[in-house]
């Protein structure tokens, strides 16, 4: 027997950064990029391949209990949920989330692979568990993740996220046209996260001061979000990138290309996920989802996703 489970990638509209230290933050999936994990059963040991999931090749045993590497991490807690001891099967990784671009990456491949691995066990594995699961992992790439990437990923809903708190899904009624370009630089959010820490430590109260101000800003972008007043919800958006500029967690180029879609006409842009490198999310007008691209591309992005995000998902 065989199949494929998948998890899409994930953009933060707002809030990122400050969703680490209790604020709220609002994380969309972006459902037509994904990493796909086709698996089939055998008789003996689990092997598993990854084909530009940024994860190299391995055999697991139930015995290895080196489980710092995230791949045979997510395979042992998944296993030992199930209580098995052994997992018998053949399961190849294949991702179109490129890595290191604050949209996901290692959430989806850790959640594709979950869902392979409880496929071969032939059990039900909920999104619950999965998603408390996926956060293990979350802990090995991160540090200290505030569990946002992962839960967007493996529900695959537009979510309101506060750390320790009941999560919530949004109802978006009018979709949002989302353009996604990214700078090409591989940037980590392990590091980020860390450099906002340590600027924390060095300045507590402006550095208070800007996250509960990006806090405040996600109340007021959930109102808009969910009145579908998308004017509004950009100009929040670009506040938000100029608060993560203060923050110390943009760059040139990722403000250049904020900049070139807001004068190319996108109602607001801002850099998305860790910072430094990785992509930037314009919201826009349908009609002018060609313009903006365009002058995202001329501005040096190197890929490009255009999306409209609904209540339930994204589709192409
Ligand atoms: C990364 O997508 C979002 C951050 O806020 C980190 C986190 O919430 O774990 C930068």
């Amino acid at each position: 027997m065989s199949g494929q489970t998948s998890a899409p990638a994930k953009v933060i509209l707002v809030g990122e950064h400050a969703v680490v230290y209790g604020m709220p933050a609002i994380a969309l999936p972006l459902s037509q990029v994904r990493t796909y994990a086709d698996y089939q059963f055998c008789d003996h040991t689990l092997t598993v391949s990854g084909e530009n999931s940024g994860q190299p090749s391995l055999r697991w045993s139930p015995d290895d209990k080196s489980v710092r590497d995230p791949l045979a991490a997510m395979i042992h807690l998944t296993a030992q949920f199930f209580d098995a001891r052994e997992v018998c099967g053949k399961i190849v990784i294949r991702s179109d989330i490129p890595i290191a671009s604050g949209l996901g990456s290692g959430a989806a491949v850790s959640a594709a692979l979950g869902r392979a691995v409880a496929a071969i066990l032939s059990r039900e594995l909920s999104d619950y568990v999965l998603n408390e699961l996926v956060y293990e992992i979350e802990k090995l790439h991160h540090g200290t993740p505030s569990g946002i990437d992962n839960t967007v990923v493996v529900y695959e809903k537009p979510v309101y996220f506060v750390k320790d708190r009941a999560l919530e899904f949004l109802n978006i009624i009018d979709s949002l046209h989302l353009v996604v370009a990214d700078t090409g630089i591989a940037a980590l959010t392990r590091e980020t996260v860390a450099d906002v820490r340590e600027r924390y430590q060095r300045q507590p109260g402006p550095t208070r001061n800007l996250l509960e101000n990006i806090g405040m800003l996600t109340e007021q972008a959930r109102i808009h979000l969910e009145a579908g007043e998308s004017q509004q919800l950009g100009k929040l958006m670009t506040q938000n990138h100029e608060l993560l500029q203060m923050l110390g967690v943009s760059s040139a180029p990722l403000d250049c290309l904020v900049n070139a879609s807001i004068a190319a006409g996108a109602y607001g842009a801002k850099l998305s996920g860790g910072g430094r490198g990785g992509n930037v999310i314009a919201l826009v007008n349908d009609s002018i989802v060609p313009t903006v691209e365009a002058a995202l591309l001329a501005a040096g992005a190197k890929r490009i996703i255009s999306s409209s995000i609904t209540g339930k998902s994204a589709s192409a």
